[in-house]
């Protein structure tokens, strides 16, 4: 029986160290966010192991809503183009909002998300990264809670694809070339 996690080179972060620091992440919104009804924004389908997680984490009052959209298909470089999958089902008229992602690479999807964000009237938006790629952006995105920035490697796991798979690996790791040459 295979196992996935052979395929990957490198492990980045562990599930450890992805548990503490959305940990650390969660006192800081917590405190930020002291008072107000927070909307979690998840981004499909990468997203979804740092939302739950990260929810878990906060004590504070809080609703969950998700985007769908996609940029990468089955690629490994980002084509620019994105695509809304499914909108939001919440209105954003005054709600605090923050938007939870997976990781931030060339961050052309977090600012078209931002860009179309900033006309529905919220209260506030944020963002909230696990990953990001410092090295491959191609637009800058303020961010304001960033977990760990990491290499320019192709990476997967915790939610991160390719082709649909490794979503389920429990570490962030460095995907074997030759799983897409
Ligand atoms: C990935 C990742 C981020 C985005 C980051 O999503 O989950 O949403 O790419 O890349 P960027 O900063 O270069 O735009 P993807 O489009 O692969 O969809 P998925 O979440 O369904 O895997
Ligand atoms: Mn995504
Ligand atoms: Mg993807």
């Amino acid at each position: 029986q295979s196992d996935i996690s052979d395929d990957l080179t490198t492990i980045l972060v562990t599930e450890q160290e992805i548990r503490d620091k959305l940990a650390e992440l969660a006192r800081q919104i917590e405190t930020d966010y002291a008072g107000k009804d927070v909307l979690l924004v998840g981004v499909l389908k990468g997203a979804v192991m740092v939302m739950a997680d990260l929810a878990r984490e906060l004590r504070i009052p809080l609703s969950m809503d998700w985007m769908a959209v996609s940029s990468y298909g089955a690629g490994t470089k980002s084509s620019g183009v994105v695509q809304i999958r499914k909108d939001l089902d919440a209105d954003l008229t005054g709600r605090h909002v923050l938007i939870v992602e997976d990781i931030i690479d060339s961050g052309l999807t977090l600012s078209w998300l931002l860009e179309n964000f900033a006309s529905r009237g919220a209260a506030s938006i944020e963002v909230c990264a696990l990953l990001r790629k410092p090295e491959a952006a191609k637009v800058h995105v303020e961010c304001k809670y960033v977990g760990f920035d990491i290499p320019n490697d192709f990476v997967v796991g915790y939610g991160l694809d390719f082709d649909e798979k490794y979503r389920n690996l429990r570490d962030v790791g460095v995907l074997a070339p030759h799983v897409y040459a």
